[in-house]
């Protein structure tokens, strides 16, 4: 068996489940849970009618690369959402599409691992999605995570990495708009981000799945490729970045996202997929097209957002310091308490769950940043969440 299996730690929710296995709920309150980040608002009804229209589609295999039209429509996402220059991607060369970005952050990283090199190394963020660290062990590789600064707007600390430590990466994750932080990388963090790829020779994995979740119309979070094309880099050299249609078309079942970026390294990953066997289905595909081509419904979605972060705070803000991302879904407010046994006394008499931030996160040099932290995913409807802010103060107001 893969020596890695035995280094996985369990998944945050596994915890959460541990947690309150003996504990009773209020079963005098509705359920509210705030603990997953999964999508709760509708599903574009045209989204839906394409699918099943599509279903056809099921009599043929599908191709790994996905069919022209998918890679031309993401291909003109991406160079309108990022305002790249249009000559800048191949749709045969820096596009394949997934199913999910959960699938294919941990296959990456898969590929990319080179095991005959001394000491194989995974950097993210911390606290981090938990798939970073299992695709590290599971590839034979050791993962390092990098504590996020509280102070500096939860943005990681990369002047904390030793020189021994870049000079063994291989592969960096790059979770913005962070879960569940909320920070989004800078411009400046991205540009030292390249040199150091550049100096060590490893590749910057950016996770921008949550890139369509965020709160000011004007001002859509920077993306890794953008940036690399802003600091003048060659042909997305060492950059792929992970892009979900979960999140920003409310589609979490149908597993549909891309990766994108260097065509070296796509080259590579697409042979690794091949054997895999992961292509996506035909009628997803086609229902991925129509999701992709549309806006109108991302825009409603980040409004739906905005409304329920602006009145939860609004409830929350006597009690707790909440601070508002400037992306994504999440509160990631500090607890008076500790987190898990906040998390648990909150679940057992207001019968709200959320989960504890040390669930998400290490212990560092340290410090676990995640510790005395919940994050709540503003999922669930406006009313929904209204009502747990509500028993979130009154809890707070009763410790
Ligand atoms: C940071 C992050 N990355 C990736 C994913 C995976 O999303 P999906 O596989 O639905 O694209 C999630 C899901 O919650 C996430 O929070």
């Amino acid at each position: 068996m893969n020596s890695g299996i035995e280094k996985l730690q369990p998944y945050p929710f596994e915890k959460l489940a541990d947690l309150f296995s003996q504990a009773g709920r209020n079963a005098g309150l509705p359920p509210i849970n705030l603990s997953i980040g999964e999508p709760k608002h509708d599903t574009p009804a045209f989204i839906l009618e394409t699918l099943s229209r599509s279903l056809s589609g099921s009599a043929n295999y599908p191709k790994t690369r996905g069919s022209d039209e998918l890679r031309e429509t993401i291909k003109n996402w991406l160079v309108q959402r990022f305002e790249l220059p249009g000559n800048s991607l191949d749709i045969n060369t820096n596009i394949i599409p997934v199913n999910g970005t959960r699938e294919a952050l941990f296959s990456f990283c898969q590929c990319l691992i080179d095991t005959r090199k001394n000491n194989p190394l995974v950097l993210s963020g911390n606290p981090f999605y938990q798939i970073y660290e299992g695709a590290a062990w599971l590839a034979g590789a050791t993962p390092i995570h990098i504590n996020c600064d509280s102070d500096a707007d939860f943005a990681i600390s990369y002047d904390s990495v030793s020189e021994e430590n870049w000079k063994d990466c291989q592969l960096l994750y790059l979770c913005s708009p962070n879960n569940p932080t909320g920070n989004v990388c800078s411009l400046e963090t991205y540009k030292l981000l390249f040199e150091l790829a550049e100096e060590y020779d490893f590749v910057i994995a950016a996770d921008e799945c949550y890139s369509e979740i965020y709160l000011d119309e004007s001002t859509p979070p920077i993306g890794l490729l953008q940036a690399a094309k802003l600091a003048g880099i060659e042909n997305y050299q060492r950059c792929v970045v992970f892009h979900s249609l979960s999140k920003r078309s409310n589609v979490p079942g149908i597993r549909s996202g891309f990766v994108a970026g260097d065509a070296n390294l796509l080259n590579s990953y697409f042979k690794y997929r091949t054997y895999q066997g992961c292509a996506m289905a035909p009628f997803i595909q086609q229902a991925s097209i129509v999701a992709w081509q549309d806006e109108e419904h991302v825009k409603e979605n980040r409004r739906l957002y905005c409304e329920k972060f602006d009145k939860v705070s609004a409830i929350l803000q006597p009690v707790m310091n909440i601070d508002i991302p400037a992306a994504t879904f999440y509160l990631w407010p500090e607890t008076p308490i500790a987190d898990d046994k906040f998390a648990l006394e909150l679940f057992q008499q207001q019968n709200v769950t959320v989960l504890p931030g040390s669930y998400l996160s290490r212990q560092v040099g340290g410090r676990n940043p995640g510790a005395n932290r919940i994050r709540m995913a503003l999922v669930a409807s406006l009313a929904e969440c209204e009502e747990a802010g509500y028993r979130i103060r009154n809890y707070i107001n009763s410790i």
